[in-house]
């Protein structure tokens, strides 16, 4: 595919642009984390928190960064470069985002390989007739092998890279086309069986009833990272996808799609697993084992268990490539649009680097798991908290700081588009992104860091 700056690729479609993004947007952090650290925060205010932040946040930053994007129809470096000049400070946002979606990559290859093999595993019926505990110590007995987690890695960096490959519409386009759409479907089956489970009623109780007392600094950091996580800010990702868009498309409806759809997988997905740990009298605040150890388990007891089993973790698997391949376009469009590489250079380059990258969290459960580095944390740990707690934060801090304080207001408008059918939009997503998410990005980190006492 020709990519010089004449001929820069567009999504086919808006639908294509939807499903790209949300596709994006849902991945592991849906499936994966949101579960797990739901349990861990204690539930219904966490829940509610998150929404907020969701809303209030996320929403408003995610239109900051498809809109810098699409004005500057180029990578997140370029795009700041065409928006404030080459010498710019703004381009080290840029920088920064290229820096924290590889990082992210590296760090989510291993978890998504985990993914792989639990494929492998319900395919070949590895839980069928076992304990409880045995299904659990399948975990631990994977993620202690480093060759067998390490050749899980880099086949899903493999695979990731063949998609990204094929461009922006051969490529992630037409995957997410297939993809997302099965995840829909796979995902709906696992809910409507949880709430036909006797676990459901409790799954609703913990999910949407809030105990205040319950919430910690963490837990606001931890909302906090994690609606940046799922909906894919502060890493470039919507900047570089928003690039790929024309002109005059309107904004805001697509990105309260994706949000509306990106929210919805993350409540459908919770309540299915939590029915289902619930009825099975399980420990919500299992930890990011959680999916791995409890989801298997349940399955064994179902009618279809095996079959079920199998098509959840395709669907786990499927939504980490709809998500990783956005990962790894963010620094293949800096290297293409801003040094001139080739797509094949760039992606094997980068894939290979990520995979280098990542090793040290693969070992973190097994060979190097007495290595700590932040504070105690092992290699694992550390870079998700480095990513997710902080980088994120700060990347989408900065779009919004960006969009709310230097961009030029009547580039800023037109930009928006749909100016007309909705006067109240622009001075309330100006509000947002200008006070709100910016006062309340820094005051939640200032909190855990104990600066505010
Ligand atoms: N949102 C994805 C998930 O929930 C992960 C993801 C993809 C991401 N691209 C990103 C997170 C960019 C932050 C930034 O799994």
């Amino acid at each position: 595919m020709a990519e010089s700056a004449t001929t820069r690729p567009h999504w086919a479609s808006r639908l294509g642009f939807v499903l790209a993004a949300a596709g994006s947007a849902v991945g592991l952090g849906n499936i994966w984390k949101f579960p797990y650290i739901t349990g861990e925060n204690g539930g219904g205010a966490f829940v509610l928190v998150y929404l907020g932040f969701i809303l209030l946040i996320g929403l408003p930053i995610m239109m900051a960064e498809f809109l810098i994007g699409r004005h500057g129809q180029k990578d997140a470096v370029g795009s700041f470069i065409v928006l404030e000049g080459a010498r710019s400070p703004w381009r080290f946002v840029g920088w920064a985002a290229v820096a924290a979606s590889f990082l992210l990559l590296s760090f989510y290859a291993v978890v998504a390989g985990w993914s792989f093999d639990y494929i492998v595993k319900a395919a070949t019926g590895a839980f069928s007739g076992r304990s409880a505990e045995e299904i659990s110590a399948l975990f631990g007995g994977l993620v202690s092998n480093p060759v067998k987690v390490i050749f899980w890695q880099l086949l899903f960096l493999a695979t990731t890279c063949v998609i990204v490959l094929g461009g922006v519409r051969g490529g992630i386009e037409r995957w997410s086309k297939i993809l997302m759409p099965a995840l829909f479907f796979l995902l709906l089956l696992l809910f409507v069986r949880g709430m036909f489970s006797p676990g459901a009623e409790r799954a609703l109780a913990f999910m949407f009833s809030p105990d205040f007392s319950a919430l910690t600094p963490t837990s606001l950091l931890d909302a906090l990272g994690h609606a940046f996580f799922t909906l894919s800010l502060g890493a470039g990702t919507m900047i570089t996808y928003g690039s790929y868009l024309e002109k005059d498309v309107d904004l805001f409806p697509l990105a309260l799609r994706i949000t509306i759809l990106d929210t919805m997988v993350a409540l459908l997905a919770g309540l299915a697993i939590f029915s289902i740990v619930f009825a099975a009298g399980l420990e919500p605040g299992a930890g990011p084992g959680l999916v791995f150890q409890t989801i298997p388990i349940v399955f064994v007891g179902l009618p279809f268990g095996a079959l079920l089993a199998v098509l959840f973790f395709v669907l786990l698997s499927f939504a980490a490539l709809s998500s990783s391949i956005s990962m790894l376009e963010v620094s293949v469009a800096y290297l293409i649009d801003e040094k001139g590489w080739t797509r094949l250079k760039s992606t094997v380059l980068l894939g290979a680097g990520a995979f280098l990258v990542g090793l040290p969290c693969a070992l973190s459960f097994n060979t190097w798991s007495e290595v700590t580095i932040l504070f105690g944390r092992n290699f694992f740990d550390a870079y998700d908290l480095l990513v997710s707690s902080y980088m994120l934060p700060l990347g989408g801090l900065l779009a919004s700081i960006y969009a709310g304080w230097f961009w030029q207001e009547g580039e800023e408008k037109s930009e928006l588009v749909g100016e007309v059918e909705r006067p109240w939009l622009y001075p309330l997503w100006h509000f947002l992104v200008r006070y709100l998410a910016p006062v309340a990005v820094i005051m939640i980190i200032l909190n855990q860091t104990g600066v505010l006492g």
